[in-house]
């Protein structure tokens, strides 16, 4: 497990600080503290987003940094300034960033979103690489806030709190498969998940197969691991003398997809450690809610089981039933994480929460769609997709609404059961997905589907992501359920829906 780096706050950069951020706008380079406008322009600098210009200067390295036009300059971009510096700089033991002082926003947003940007930018997974660990790594970052510095301890405590989620549910999604089994996966998210004051309760397989989670334990039939389901509550202090909304969050947590009896291909395959993407973003998230004091009370679902080929594998043709006794066709093994989504929404929906989110690594459809960079957001419920949409937009996470076309329903209609987990040919798979998971919903509950199949997991870094598991979707939740109730995401909205 990584260790995130520590903040401080101070007023001015301290003396021990080996590698200073400053700050600059595409639009006032010639206003850079102590860079020439000449120098900037001679190394292509232009002060786009993220991008870093490293100058140094005997022992002390300046690193410029740039923040974008300064009229568009917020937290967003901050935080991808802050995370592009802490990556370049690595290997330098003590950071600083001086915080931008002309910059016209709320300072505590400003310095919470750079708090984020240092803490991720400085991730690393060296776990299994015990001699990278040993070189020289960053231990702690400043921020120098010029001034007031009480102001922002909250923000930065805030933000470590965000970072730190960020970061739990990244080392979950990069241990491997083999080593991250749905029961060690289980056991370190509960305990985790307790230390930060949630109650946590494992499912085993004889309280799945009590609780009749039918496509869980349809999935988990060709495996040698045990399958779990872990649910977490949070219940914030107001709940003991309010009536507080309750949102459930489901997470699909397929500890390695190899796709079944319907085989992946070797290429497909040798990301499917990340399938469990959804259920760590959602399990993060969970860990950062006392801290944050979310307002509302917080129910998770994350079903786990690896997707193997054994003996015993469902095979193509197989029909199971769901736990709300839906029968389905299941046409291909592939296709399995709608399965174990279905029983966990149908859990989720029993509680008659207030709303429901899932997020799940759920289609290849979805990455042809939308690329790498950007979920797929489908919802029974416009106004409700609406504030998810707002709520990740606010966290610098990148979403678009697709539909839910009630037409291509009939595409998941089976000659032999309620359902098939397939729909006709390839062509808007995403869709075909999120309309099996529509199925499970219960009638009138404002629920929202993020297919985080391409951000959770990337090839390369790009702005606060490292290469690997992201953590995608973290930052998202923890904004729309810290400010649920504030303005739009007012749950009384959701009821004129
Ligand atoms: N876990 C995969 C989806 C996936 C693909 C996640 C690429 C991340 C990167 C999912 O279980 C899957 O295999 N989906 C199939 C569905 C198909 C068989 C209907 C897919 O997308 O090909
Ligand atoms: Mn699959
Ligand atoms: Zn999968």
């Amino acid at each position: 497990m990584s260790v995130p780096i520590s903040i401080k706050i101070a007023k001015v950069v301290p003396s021990g600080a080996t590698a200073v951020a400053v700050g600059a706008f595409s639009d006032g380079l010639s206003k850079v503290d102590g860079v020439r406008k000449a120098a900037l322009d001679r190394a292509g600098f232009t002060g786009a987003v993220g991008s870093t210009l490293v100058l140094n200067d005997g022992d002390s390295t300046r690193v410029v940094v740039g923040l974008g036009a300064f009229r568009q300059a917020g937290p967003v971009q901050l935080r991808t300034a802050a995370a592009a510096f802490a990556r370049v700089c690595g290997r330098h033991r003590k950071l600083a960033f001086d915080y931008p002082a002309d910059l016209d926003i709320d300072r505590a947003d400003g310095v919470r979103a750079v708090t984020e940007g240092l803490i991720l930018g400085a991730y690393r997974f060296d776990t299994h690489k015990p001699k990278a660990s040993e070189r020289p790594s960053t231990d702690s970052a400043t921020i120098a806030v010029g001034d007031d510095v009480r102001a922002v301890q909250d923000a930065a405590r805030r933000g470590r709190a965000t970072a730190e989620a960020v970061c739990f549910a990244r080392d979950l999604v990069n241990e491997p498969g083999g080593t991250l089994t749905p029961t060690v996966f289980a056991e370190r998210s509960a305990e985790r998940a307790t230390e930060a004051g949630l109650t946590a309760e494992i499912m085993d397989a004889d309280a799945i197969a009590e609780a009749r989670l039918g496509g869980l334990i349809a999935v988990n039939l060709g495996s040698e691991e045990p399958p779990r389901l872990l649910k977490l509550t949070y219940t914030p202090e107001a709940a003991a003398d309010t009536v507080v909304p309750t949102v459930a969050l489901v997470g699909k947590g397929i500890t390695f997809d190899s796709g079944g009896l319907s085989l992946k291909p070797a290429e497909s395959m040798m990301e499917m450690k990340n399938d469990m993407a959804g259920a760590a973003a959602v399990i993060g998230a969970m860990t950062a809610m006392p801290a944050l004091d979310v307002p509302v009370r917080v129910i998770s679902f994350t079903p786990m089981t690896d997707n193997m080929t054994g003996g015993r594998a469902q095979r193509p043709g197989d029909i199971y039933t769901a736990r709300n006794g839906t029968t389905v066709e299941v046409l291909n093994t592939d296709a399995e994480g709608r399965l174990v989504l279905a029983d966990a929404l149908v859990l989720a929906s029993e509680e008659e929460p207030d709303a429901i989110i899932d997020l799940a690594t759920l289609t290849g459809a979805c990455l042809v769609a939308l690329g790498a960079k950007i979920a797929g957001l489908m919802s029974n419920d416009d106004d409700f997709a609406e504030v998810v949409a707002d709520a990740a937009t606010e966290a610098g996470e990148r979403v678009w609404h697709l539909p839910l076309p009630a037409d291509y329903r009939a595409a998941l209609d089976s000659p032999v059961a309620d359902l098939k987990n397939i729909g006709a040919g390839r062509f808007g798979g995403a869709l075909t997905a999120g309309l099996f998971l529509q199925e499970f919903v219960a009638e009138g509950i404002p629920w929202v589907h993020l297919d985080i199949a391409g951000p959770s997991f990337l090839a390369e870094p790009d702005g606060e992501y490292p290469r690997g598991g992201t953590g995608f979707g973290v930052r998202t939740l923890l904004h729309l359920l810290e400010t649920w109730g504030a303005g739009d995401s007012e749950p009384e909205d959701l009821d004129t829906a």
